[in-house]
């Protein structure tokens, strides 16, 4: 026997395993509990055209999902996309009650507890909301923006310094802080750096196992925002390893200040079923993006280490005064190796 809210903490977990490979669609988990409240299937959400977290855990379930409870991290679809209807599903399974912690704010498959409540089903909702949302963070954010959720990720010294007074800057931080980045990367859909970043220091960006280099099966599309076309023709970014593309002004437009318009740059990745992106620079590609107010979300590493000179980690975010200083609040700091990570929400601009 588990309560209900034990299993949507469970269904939560389960969702998180679709992470990076679920885009366009959310990550979803489910578990359904039989009259009895034992658990008789579970299920979640892998990879987009894949089954739906219910119809896994259905299938498991069979004929013991009569009468059941099914947990849901996500309000179920009512509509036929690549797959059909989850709330169709249920109530021809026979549940009686669903359990959802967070409502699908999407037009096109809301209703589905609408739909239930139609048929007779009971329905509850908001049960560990927060923590369905911030497991959901980048669809929810990117569904309701209308843009990918950007991560902001870099790597410091403890001085704030992200390369030497000489332009060295491999490696800043430790060999698990660049571990815990390739697993970072692991969960977005498109990798974004400037064409300074790589003509600096001819990146990969690419999910890869660092003790053998071989590569994760599932790569996230990789974006150089590069206005003219300077990116070189050998460039590792345009090596077999993963899709690129190189972002110019000629196929996005321009801002004012020439470089490439990084507003018109979201919504093509949006539309091109991007929901989570991955920032990793450099300095003045981020400050842009800063500035922008494009940033949802900072991921730093720091290293234990001095600089006293050097690049810093952001260049200009058009702030001048200190009441303009960009407010964040910290969700989490670990310490990996010697580094630190910290995350950090941005804070909504008041109206
Ligand atoms: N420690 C870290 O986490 C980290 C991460 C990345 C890089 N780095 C370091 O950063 C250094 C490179 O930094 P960087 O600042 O020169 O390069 P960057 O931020 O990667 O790229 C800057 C370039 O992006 C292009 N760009 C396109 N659209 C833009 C826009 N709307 N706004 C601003 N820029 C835009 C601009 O060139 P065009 O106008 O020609 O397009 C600009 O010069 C390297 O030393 C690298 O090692 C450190």
């Amino acid at each position: 026997m588990v309560t209900e809210d034990e299993a949507m903490r469970r269904a939560i977990a389960l969702a998180a395993r679709g992470l990076g490979t679920t885009s366009p669609n959310p990550v979803v988990g489910c578990l359904l509990l039989s009259a009895a409240g034992e658990v008789v299937g579970e299920g979640f959400h892998a990879y987009a055209g894949g089954p739906h977290a219910e119809i896994v855990a259905l299938a498991q379930a069979g004929d013991r999902a009569q009468g059941g409870t099914a947990v849901v991290t996500l309000e179920p679809c009512n509509h036929t996309g690549r797959t059909g209807p989850c709330a169709q599903a249920l109530i021809a399974a026979g549940i009686r009650r669903v359990v959802i912690a967070v409502d699908d704010p999407t037009p096109v498959a809301a209703g589905g507890a609408a739909t239930l409540r139609a048929a007779g089903v009971e329905i509850t909702t908001g049960v560990r909301r927060q923590e369905a949302e911030s497991g959901n963070v980048a669809w929810l954010t990117a569904v309701r923006r209308g843009r990918p959720y950007v991560t902001w990720k870099y790597a410091a010294t403890l001085d704030g310094r992200s390369a030497a007074a000489d332009g060295t800057s491999m490696w800043i931080t430790s060999e698990p802080a660049r571990r815990d980045v390739h697993r970072l990367r692991s969960t977005v859909d498109a990798i974004v750096a400037g064409v300074g970043t790589v003509l600096a220091d001819d990146p990969q960006l690419t999910v890869r196992d660092l003790r053998d280099g071989s590569l994760a099966i599932k790569q996230p599309l990789r974006v150089v925002v590069d206005s003219a076309g300077r990116t070189p023709g050998k460039a590792r970014v345009r090596d077999a390893a993963a899709e690129t593309w190189i972002a110019t002004a000629d196929a996005l437009g321009a801002g004012p200040d020439g470089h490439v318009d990084l507003s018109a740059l979201l919504r093509e990745l949006f539309a091109r079923g991007v929901r989570a992106v991955l920032l990793e620079g450099g300095p003045t590609l981020a400050g842009a993006f800063l500035a922008a107010g494009l940033v949802d979300r900072v991921v730093g590493y720091v290293a234990p280490k001095l600089l006293g000179d050097g690049r810093t980690a952001l260049v200009d975010a058009g702030v001048t005064t200190i009441a303009d200083a960009i407010d964040l609040d910290f969700t989490d700091i670990t310490q990996i190796g010697p580094d630190l990570r910290f995350t950090a929400s941005l804070r909504p601009k008041e109206a």
